[in-house]
């Protein structure tokens, strides 16, 4: 973790960061850039500089960017998530986590830990969120197992004819 800067995001990680972001949509997630969920990753300076209760963290390591973790004050979209979820995360009172990504020859060190880490004491320190929740698609290798790792399953959308093998989590605040 000595070669790595991790920070809030400044305005000049930002196009590194997007290209973390973007990166991992094609080569992780396999369905590239959907312009109705990554409205932020094209403009993350609106996003996450700008926002009192949204924020951008980045890992830098030889002057690039190589991982990054974000927190937006949202909870689930619905659809196309189960309606009662909104109830238990409504947007006034959730932080929800997002583009927690590091690149591959960079896993395994414990910068996701850390990213997401600085996001938690974020979230606990900002007095109008309740609760952190984040989804993940368990399709993924490495994801789901991540998370177990920080949070608690609170729904396990799974299914064998889903396009997204998603499972919602949240970690705990207080
Ligand atoms: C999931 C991801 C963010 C993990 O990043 P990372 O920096 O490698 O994670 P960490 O090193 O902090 O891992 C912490 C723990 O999570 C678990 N974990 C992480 N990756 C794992 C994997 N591939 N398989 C099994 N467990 C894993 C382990 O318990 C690990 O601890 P350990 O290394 O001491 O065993 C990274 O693999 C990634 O970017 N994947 C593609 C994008 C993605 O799916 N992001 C998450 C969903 S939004």
């Amino acid at each position: 973790m000595s070669d790595y800067v991790v920070r809030e995001a400044l305005p000049h990680d930002l196009a590194g960061a997007r290209s973390v972001m973007l990166d991992t949509f094609y080569t992780d997630l396999g369905y590239g850039y959907l312009p109705e969920h990554h409205d932020d990753v094209i403009d993350p300076g609106r996003a996450y500089l700008c926002h009192p209760r949204q924020r951008l963290w980045v890992a830098r390591h030889d002057d690039q960017v190589v991982a990054t973790t974000a927190i937006r004050a949202r909870g689930p979209r619905i659809p196309p998530h189960p309606a009662w979820l909104a109830d238990r995360y409504p947007d006034h009172s959730t932080a929800q986590l997002f583009r927690v990504y590091v690149r591959a020859e960079h896993r395994r060190r414990g910068l996701a830990t850390e990213l997401v880490r600085r996001a938690i004491d974020f979230a606990r320190g900002t007095t109008v969120f309740e609760r952190l929740y984040l989804h993940t698609d368990a399709s993924v290798p490495g994801a789901l197992d991540f998370w177990k790792s920080l949070g608690v399953i609170v729904h396990d959308d799974r299914a064998p004819e889903r396009r997204f093998q998603t499972v919602h989590l949240e970690i705990p605040l207080r």
